[in-house]
C-alpha cells in the first residue's frame, strides 16, 4: 500500500498538497474549511508588520482564456490585510482544530532588521510548523524595495536570511522569484545565510496587453496599469525548469509551484525535485474540492508504479536532464503519418516547407516524406489537428 505521508525538516505532511500563499489563504476561515476538505497544509497570505500599508487597486486581475478556460492571471494584488495579532490568534485556532495540518507562515517586512526581527518574534510563539520567506512578490512591493527586490539582490537576500535565522525557532523557506536570470545564484546566497528549504516559483512579472479598440490597458485601472504576476498554467513549464535548476545545484527541501492543475502536474514537479507542491490559480478557479483528485490521482499513480511514498518519486527525472552538447546526436527521429486519420489539411506540409526544411508535400491526397530533406524536428507531429503523426526512428 502506497501513502501520500512525507516528511520535510522533520514535519510531518498528511500528503503533499498546500495551499500556496494567496487568496485562498487569506482567512483563518478558507483555510479552516480548506483543513476539513483535506489538504495537508497552508502557506498564510504573506504578513508584514501592521504599520506596512496594503492598499489595493481595482481591478486587480487580467486574465487570458484558452476555449474558454482561464490558462493564466495577471494579478496585481497586495499582501495579507490582516494584523499580526490576527494571524497569531488564527494560528493557534487553526492548529488546535488541526494538528496533523502544516502551517507555513509567509513574511515580508521592509528591509530593516528589527521589522523583520520582530515580525519572526512574534510568530515564534505561535505553533507554525515554518517561515517561508516571501522575497519574490513582482508586483508592488519592489516599488517598495521588498518583494521581488529582496529575491533579486543575493547581498539583500543574505542579509535579511541571516536576519531571519538568527532568530527564527521553526525551519525557513526562502520563496524565490523567477524573475532572474539564474535562480541558482540566488538559491546559493541563501543557502549559505542558513535558509533551511526552498519554494518556488512565485509569479512571473508581466503586462497583459492593450484593448485596441480603447488603447487602454486590458488590466485598466482608470486608464492606467502596471506590471503584474503571472500565475496558473501557462507558467508550469517555467515552475518545472526552475525547481529541475534548483534540485540539480541543492540537496535542499524544495516547496515546488506554479501553474499545477491536476496530479499529473504535482507528480511531476515531485519528479523534478520538490519535495510538496504548493497550488494557488487552479483552486482560486476551480475551488478547494479539487484536492480530491489530486490526492486518489497520485496515490494510484504511486501504486500503479510500485511506489511506498513521494521519496520514491523525488528527483526521479533530474539524471535525465542534462547539457545540449550532451544529448544523442545520433537519434534521429521521422514522422509517420496514419493514412486512417489524416484528413490531407496540408498543415503539416506549410510548416515543414515555411519552417525551412520542405520534407513533406501533399500530392494526389497523398502526404510524402523526403527522408533526405526531414531533419527529424517533430513540428509536423505537433501542427496535425487529428495527431495523425508520429515521430520514430
Ligand atoms: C492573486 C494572487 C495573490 C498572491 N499573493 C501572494 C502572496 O501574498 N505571497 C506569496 O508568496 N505569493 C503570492 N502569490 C503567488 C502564489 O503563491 C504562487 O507562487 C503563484 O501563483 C504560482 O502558483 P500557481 O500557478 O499555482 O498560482 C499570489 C498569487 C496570486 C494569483
Amino acid at each position: 500500500m502506497s501513502t501520500l505521508k512525507t516528511t520535510v525538516l522533520g514535519i510531518e505532511f498528511e500528503n503533499p498538497f498546500l495551499l500556496a500563499s494567496a487568496p485562498p489563504t487569506a482567512s483563518v476561515e478558507s483555510i479552516d474549511k480548506a483543513f476539513e476538505m483535506g489538504w495537508g497544509g497552508a502557506v498564510l497570505k504573506t504578513i508584514t508588520p501592521d504599520n506596512l500599508e496594503m492598499i489595493e487597486a481595482s481591478p486587480r486581475y487580467a486574465t487570458i482564456k484558452e476555449k474558454g478556460k482561464v490558462i493564466c492571471f495577471q494579478n496585481i494584488e497586495l499582501l495579507s490585510h490582516e494584523t499580526v495579532k490576527y494571524w497569531i490568534d488564527g494560528i493557534k485556532y487553526l492548529k488546535k482544530k488541526h494538528p496533523s495540518k502544516v502551517i507555513i507562515a509567509s513574511i515580508m517586512a521592509p528591509v530593516e532588521r528589527e521589522q523583520w526581527q520582530n515580525l519572526v518574534k512574534a510568530l515564534n510563539n505561535t505553533p507554525i510548523d515554518a517561515y517561508e520567506l516571501n522575497f519574490s512578490c513582482p508586483h508592488g512591493m519592489p516599488e517598495r524595495n521588498i518583494g521581488m527586490a529582496i529575491g533579486t539582490s543575493a547581498e539583500i537576500s543574505i542579509l535579511i536570511t541571516s536576519w531571519v535565522k538568527s532568530v527564527a525557532t521553526k525551519p525557513v523557506f526562502v520563496k524565490l522569484t523567477p524573475n532572474v536570470t539564474n535562480i541558482t545564484w540566488i538559491a546559493n546566497a541563501v543557502a549559505r545565510a542558513g535558509a533551511d528549504g526552498l519554494a518556488a516559483i512565485n509569479t512571473i512579472q508581466s503586462f497583459m496587453g492593450i484593448n485596441l479598440d480603447t488603447l487602454d490597458p486590458v488590466l485598466n485601472i482608470d486608464g492606467n496599469s502596471t506590471y503584474g504576476g503571472l500565475s496558473g498554467e501557462a507558467v508550469r513549464p517555467i515552475g518545472f525548469k526552475c525547481v529541475a535548476q534548483l534540485r540539480q545545484n541543492s540537496d535542499l527541501p524544495i516547496l515546488g509551484m506554479g501553474g499545477i492543475s491536476n496530479w499529473e502536474d504535482a507528480a511531476q514537479y515531485i519528479a523534478l525535485g520538490a519535495d510538496a507542491v504548493q497550488i494557488c490559480t487552479e483552486v482560486m478557479i476551480n475551488g478547494y474540492g479539487i484536492i480530491n483528485g489530486l490526492k486518489s490521482g497520485l496515490l494510484n499513480y504511486l501504486e500503479s508504479k510500485g511506489l511506498n511514498d513521494i521519496s520514491e518519486l523525488k528527483n526521479i527525472a533530474i539524471p535525465k536532464i542534462t547539457s545540449h552538447e550532451k544529448l544523442n546526436k545520433k537519434s534521429h527521429l521521422y514522422p509517420s503519418i496514419d493514412e486512417g486519420k489524416c484528413i490531407k489539411c496540408g498543415k503539416c506540409v506549410k510548416i515543414c516547407s515555411e519552417s525551412e526544411y520542405h520534407a513533406l508535400d501533399l500530392d494526389n491526397e497523398c502526404i510524402n516524406l523526403n527522408k533526405k530533406n526531414c531533419k527529424g524536428c517533430s513540428l509536423c507531429s505537433h501542427i496535425c489537428p487529428k495527431e495523425a503523426i508520429k515521430m520514430i526512428c
